[in-house]
C-alpha cells in the first residue's frame, strides 16, 4: 500500500519513488515481482499516469526494476543482506563539528563550460561583500578543512540532491580533484597500496596515485560501469570509480552492481572513492543518488567538484570522508593550511546559502539538455544509421559510435582539425587494451548549439 501525499514538498512521483525503492530493498517486493501497470497503479492511488510513469523511469534508470517489451516493470535481483543494509542510515547532526587556450571553430572538448554561463555581475557583487564582511579574517590563516559555514552548505546540498549522508564534520573542501585526491593517497599511504581504475577512464587519478606509489590496476568497463568479477580477481584495496556516470563511456552503474560494490569494500577494509563529478547533469528524470547514501557507514570516500556546473578555474571541490577516517586525516594534516581562498568560500557560501547555487545548476541542466538533445538530432540527420550515440543523457559529453568504413580515430581527428573541429582523442582515456577505433567523444559544453549542428555535418564528411 502506498500512500502519497499532495501537501507534502517533496513531489508526487518522489513520493512513489521512494516507497517502491523500499519496498524492493527490503524484500517486501521480490526479486522479479511484476510491478502494476502504469495505468493500475495510478487508479489505485488516485494519481495521474506521470506521477507513476515519473517514478518508474527513475527506478529503471537506478537498476531497481527491469523491463520487458510488451510485459511491463520486474524488480531487479538484489543481493538482499546487502539491500538491507542500505535502508539504515545513521543519524546525522548537521552543525557538529595548461592548457594555452586556442580558437577552433568547432570545440567538442568534453571539459569546457557554456562560455556565457559563469554568474560575473553576481559572484562580483557576493565577493564585494565577502570582502567588506572579512576584514578581520583576513589578517589570519583559515580553517585549514575549510570554513564550516561552506561545509555546512555543501552538506546541506548532498544530502537534498545527491542523498549523500554526512556531517560538515566529515565535509572537506579541496582545490580540485587532484588536491581531493592526494589528501586521501597521503591518508591511505600506510593501510592501503592497490588502486584500481576504470579502464577506460579518467587519466588524473592514475597519476595522483602513481605519484604517491601506489600500485595502480586497470580494471575494464562494460555496460554497467567497472567490471566487478575483474576487480575482486585484481587484489586491489581502493577502486576510484565514477558510478553515476563513468567516463568517457557514459554509463550509470545499476544498482545490483552499487551493492555488489560496497560489499567487496566492506570485506576487509577495502574502500570506495566515488567520483560524483556531473552528476547535476541528468537531462531525464532525476540524478542518479550517491553511492554513499546507499551505505553512509560503509567505506566510501565521496567526492564532488564546483568544476561542471560552475567554474574549472575556481579550483573548488570538496571530499567527504568516512567516519573511520576522519581521525586519520586530523593526524596527518593538523600542520597543513586551507588551499581554497577565503574569499572564494565566503562568495561560494553567500551563493549557495542564498538559492543561487540550485538556481544557476536549473539554469544549466536547460542550456546543457538543449545542447545534448540538439547534437543528438544533428548526429541523427548527418550521420543516419552509420552511427549511434552511447552514454546519452547526462554530463557534457556522448561518445558516438560509427558503423562502416571508417578511418582511424588519428586520421579523423587530423581531418577534423582541417576543417576547425577540436576533437579530444577516446583512445586518449584507455590504459589496456585495443581502443575502439570507430568510436569517437564528443563534448559540448562550450560549443553553441548552432555550431554544434554545422560542426557535426562537417564532422560526418571526414568520416566516410
Ligand atoms: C572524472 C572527473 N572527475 C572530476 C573532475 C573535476 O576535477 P576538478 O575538480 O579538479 O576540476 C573532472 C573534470 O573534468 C572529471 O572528468
Amino acid at each position: 500500500m502506498f500512500i502519497l501525499n499532495s501537501n507534502d514538498s517533496v513531489p508526487l512521483y518522489r513520493q512513489l519513488y521512494i516507497q517502491l525503492r523500499e519496498h524492493v530493498l527490503s524484500g517486501k517486493l521480490p526479486a522479479d515481482a511484476r510491478l502494476p501497470s502504469v495505468r493500475d497503479m495510478a487508479v489505485e492511488l488516485s494519481t495521474s499516469r506521470n506521477t507513476v510513469e515519473g517514478a518508474y523511469q527513475e527506478l529503471f534508470a537506478e537498476g531497481y526494476i527491469y523491463s520487458k517489451p510488451r510485459s511491463g516493470y520486474f524488480v531487479s535481483a538484489l543481493d538482499q543482506d546487502a539491500a538491507q543494509l542500505s535502508l539504515v542510515h545513521k543519524p546525522r547532526n548537521p552543525r557538529s563539528n595548461v592548457e594555452i587556450p586556442t580558437n577552433y571553430m568547432y570545440d567538442f572538448h568534453p571539459a569546457r563550460l557554456d562560455q556565457t554561463s559563469f554568474p560575473v555581475p553576481l559572484w562580483r557583487k557576493l565577493y564585494m561583500e565577502s570582502l567588506r564582511e572579512s576584514s578581520r579574517q583576513l589578517v589570519q590563516y583559515c580553517n585549514p578543512q575549510g570554513e564550516l559555514e561552506l561545509r555546512c552548505a555543501i552538506q546541506l546540498y548532498l544530502e537534498r540532491s545527491r542523498g549523500v549522508v554526512c556531517d560538515p564534520d566529515q565535509v572537506v573542501i579541496c582545490a580540485g580533484l587532484q588536491n581531493s585526491l592526494d589528501i586521501v593517497a597521503h591518508m591511505l599511504k600506510g593501510t592501503h597500496s592497490i588502486v584500481a581504475v576504470e579502464n577506460p577512464g579518467y587519466h588524473l587519478p592514475r597519476s595522483v596515485f602513481r605519484n604517491h606509489s601506489f600500485e595502480i590496476v586497470h580494471v575494464p568497463v562494460g555496460v554497467s560501469g567497472l567490471d566487478l568479477d575483474a576487480l575482486k580477481s585484481s587484489g586491489s584495496n581502493i577502486a576510484y570509480v565514477t558510478p553515476s556516470h563513468q567516463l568517457p563511456m557514459g554509463c550509470v552503474m545499476p544498482i545490483a552492481n552499487r551493492l555488489t560494490l560496497i560489499e567487496w569494500a566492506e570485506s576487509s577494509g577495502k574502500l570506495i572513492i566515488e567520483d560524483d563529478y556531473d552528476s547535476e547533469l541528468r537531462y531525464h528524470g532525476k540524478p542518479i543518488p550517491s553511492l554513499q547514501g546507499l551505505r553512509p557507514s560503509g567505506n566510501i570516500i565521496y567526492l564532488g567538484t564546483f568544476s561542471k556546473i560552475l567554474s574549472p578555474a575556481l579550483r573548488v571541490s570538496y571530499l567527504v570522508l568516512p567516519h573511520s577516517l576522519l581521525a586519520t586525516y586530523r593526524r596527518v594534516f593538523q600542520d597543513y593550511f586551507a588551499t581554497v581562498s577565503l574569499l572564494e568560500q565566503k562568495t561560494l557560501t553567500k551563493f549557495m546559502e542564498q538559492g543561487h547555487w540550485d538556481r544557476h545548476i536549473r539554469r544549466m541542466r536547460t542550456i546543457y539538455k538543449k545542447k545534448h538533445d540538439t547534437l543528438l538530432l544533428a548526429v541523427e540527420h548527418h550521420f543516419g544509421s552509420q552511427a549511434v550515440v552511447v552514454g546519452q543523457g547526462a554530463g557534457l559529453h556522448v561518445v558516438l559510435q560509427m558503423t562502416g568504413n571508417i578511418p582511424g580515430e588519428t586520421e579523423i581527428i587530423e581531418r577534423a582539425l582541417g576543417k576547425g573541429i577540436r576533437l579530444l582523442p577516446l583512445s586518449d582515456f584507455y590504459v589496456t587494451g585495443e581502443p575502439d577505433s570507430t568510436k569517437l567523444l564528443l563534448g559540448f559544453g562550450a560549443i553553441t548549439a548552432s555550431e554544434i549542428e554545422q560542426g557535426i555535418a562537417l564532422l560526418s564528411n571526414v568520416c566516410f
